[in-house]
């Protein structure tokens, strides 16, 4: 089966970035991005359409298994894991258009720096500071957030994420629920007024992360937390009424 694949180039982010568009011959339609993207860079003097070399495609992968979120790309415009996208799911047009995540700065080709992630974390202090208690009411909502793969997939269609801005997404509320989930309620309701402002506030509830999760995270379900603050801050103001 051949299909065209076409990469978005560029060599450093001070370069001009440019497109090959390349011939390959796959064994099957169960083949996913990640094989291709291999087995092009296993290729010897491989040529474009246009008879230029194309040089490595340099992108980012680790487990190959869809757990490690490193891959994470635009394939045919949406944002989703190479290791799990199957040249099936595009079978009508058979073109594979490769670009990298635009929310982030570009590194080169379909590498981008996704370190805002784990400094947003670091910002909330997303971590436990004793051992988690696990019961039959929040082991569900702490193991499901706990898949999050940090891939940025739902920062890349969040219309409200921007890489420096104010709000931090769905990549730091659903493993903030996590640990929500994990504290008693005092505990719990001093570090949601702590989350509000980064993690629930800006966010507009358009859900467009939801759907787009590779792993299928219920991420609806994670910001069950952000009407916690809502009614948190209504009874704190109310409180400050009745006690001027
Ligand atoms: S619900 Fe909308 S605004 Fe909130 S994190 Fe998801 S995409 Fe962004
Ligand atoms: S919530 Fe889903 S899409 Fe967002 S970073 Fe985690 S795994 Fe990726
Ligand atoms: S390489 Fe780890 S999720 Fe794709």
């Amino acid at each position: 089966m051949e299909i065209l694949v076409e990469v978005r180039r560029q060599h450093s982010p001070a370069d001009v970035p440019y497109y090959q568009t390349i011939k390959y011959q796959a064994a099957s339609d169960e083949e996913n991005v990640a094989t291709v993207l291999r087995n092009l860079n296993a290729t010897p003097e491989l040529r474009d359409t246009e008879n230029r070399e194309v040089g490595e495609i340099h992108w980012q992968c680790s487990c190959l298994q869809k757990k490690c979120g490193a891959c994470a790309m635009l394939i045919n415009g949406l944002p989703r894991l190479a290791c799990d996208t199957k040249l099936k799911d595009f079978r009508e047009n058979r073109l594979l258009r490769l670009e990298p995540l635009k929310k982030f700065p570009i590194v080169r080709d379909l590498m981008v720096d996704r370190s805002i992630m784990m400094k947003n974390l670091r910002d909330i202090a997303n971590w436990l500071e004793r051992e988690a208690t696990l019961t039959d009411k929040n082991e569900e909502l702490a193991y499901d957030a706990s898949r999050c793969l940090q891939c940025g997939c739902c920062l890349e269609v969040c219309p409200n994420f921007e890489v420096g801005g104010k709000f931090y997404g769905a990549a730091a509320f659903v493993p903030a629920s996590r640990i929500l989930s994990e504290l008693p309620k005092a505990r719990k309701y001093q570090l949601i007024k702590r989350y509000k402002k980064r993690v629930y506030s800006g966010c507009g509830k358009s859900l467009a992360c939801h759907d787009i999760c590779p792993v299928g995270i219920d991420v609806e379900n994670k910001l069950v937390n952000s009407n916690a603050v809502a009614v948190w801050r209504r009874f704190f103001s109310n409180k400050k009424t009745e006690n001027p």
